[in-house]
């Protein structure tokens, strides 16, 4: 009998709301998911529409307005103490730029060793060096790059030391929060297959933040699809891409090539007009109604719950 996978975060009617001159800003209007053990879940959907403000509240980096996270059980925005500094550990980030999270000031050796010291898990200078040595291999750059400064390195090269610097207090889970965006497309697939790698190697539990669906497909398990706030669909990545039920993730994947025939001639194109509306005011019902060309009435009254549509695959619409 298959044993029940454990579970890694589990995130429950999580909100995140901003105090901005305007009003309350509803960057994460309750949101419900789980990720288990050595499993990628890829958090798509366009700019705005809250991933990074829900991966950032589900790490701790920002305080709830309201819900549950719980890392391994335990509730992540009540971590004291030792609890709070494993935690810290635990759980890493890697950012979309590099540039931005990286410190110029310091040589790669010093932003890598950083975790290492604050968890004194290297005491000797020596070990220490050898352990950064170590990594960079890992990450596909050698010693030689030790010694240098960020803006030595190309873009690719530089998401390969922001890699590095999470591993380097071997973590068990990492918030990738769209590490490829900034990179030519070329140097995407190599950065996720690192990722990849990685994951296999070290049993890495990975959130991974994307706003397009071209790439996530390969290193997610399970794909949830976000629009202003909420989460409007939820299944593995094969099922979203051949049965994709909400008419929003229809039209993020009609915005992508699909390689395979099959799967192209079945598919019909949406074209997605206008923006993502204000997450000030956000509609009453259905947050994608007023984009949705099959929107009825209800779905401008009716806000539509995230339901089991089959087995695994849940989405929140009422046409479906
Ligand atoms: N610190 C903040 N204060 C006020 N509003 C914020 C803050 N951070 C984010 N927001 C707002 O919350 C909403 C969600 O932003 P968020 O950055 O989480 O979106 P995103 O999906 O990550 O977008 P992108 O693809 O551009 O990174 C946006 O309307 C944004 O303006
Ligand atoms: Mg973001």
């Amino acid at each position: 009998m298959l044993e029940p996978k454990e579970l890694s975060l589990e995130v429950t009617e999580l909100k995140k709301y901003f105090r901005v001159g305007g009003g309350t800003l509803k960057a994460v209007d309750g949101v419900s998911f789980s990720i288990a053990r050595g499993e990628t879940l890829g958090l798509v959907g366009e700019s705005g529409c809250g991933k990074t403000t829900c991966g950032r509240t589900c790490v701790g980096l920002y305080p709830k307005t309201a819900g549950q996270v719980r890392y391994r059980g335990q509730d992540v925005h009540r971590l004291r103490g030792s609890a709070r500094k494993a935690f810290t550990k635990q759980v890493q980030t890697i950012f979309q730029d590099p540039y931005a999270s990286l410190d110029p000031r310091l040589t790669v050796t010093d932003i890598i060793a950083e975790g290492i010291k604050n968890h004194n898990l290297c005491p000797g200078a020596k070990e220490r060096r050898e352990r950064v040595f170590d990594l960079l291999e890992q990450v596909g750059l050698n010693r030689e790059h030790a010694s240098r400064y960020i803006h030595e390195f190309s873009g690719g090269q530089r998401q390969r030391i922001g890699i590095a610097r999470a591993l380097a207090v071997d973590p068990e889970f990492i918030m990738c929060d769209e590490p490829i965006s900034a990179l030519d497309v070329s140097i995407q697939a190599q950065i996720v297959n690192l990722l990849i790698r990685l994951q296999r190697e070290r049993d890495l539990t990975y959130l991974f933040i994307a706003h397009d669906l071209s790439m996530v497909k390969h290193i997610s398990d399970r794909i949830a699809v976000m629009y202003l706030g909420v989460m409007v669909e939820l299944t593995s990545s094969e099922e979203l891409y051949t049965h994709p039920a909400h008419p929003y993730t229809k039209a993020l994947l009609s915005a992508i090539p699909i390689p395979d025939p099959k799967v192209e001639e079945r598919r019909v194109r949406t074209v997605l007009e206008g923006d993502v509306p204000s997450p000030i005011n956000p509609p009453q019902g259905c947050r994608f109604c007023g984009r949705c060309a099959m929107a009825t009435d209800r779905c401008a009254q009716e806000r539509p719950q995230l339901r089991e549509i089959s087995p695994g695959h849940l989405a929140a619409c009422h046409l479906i």
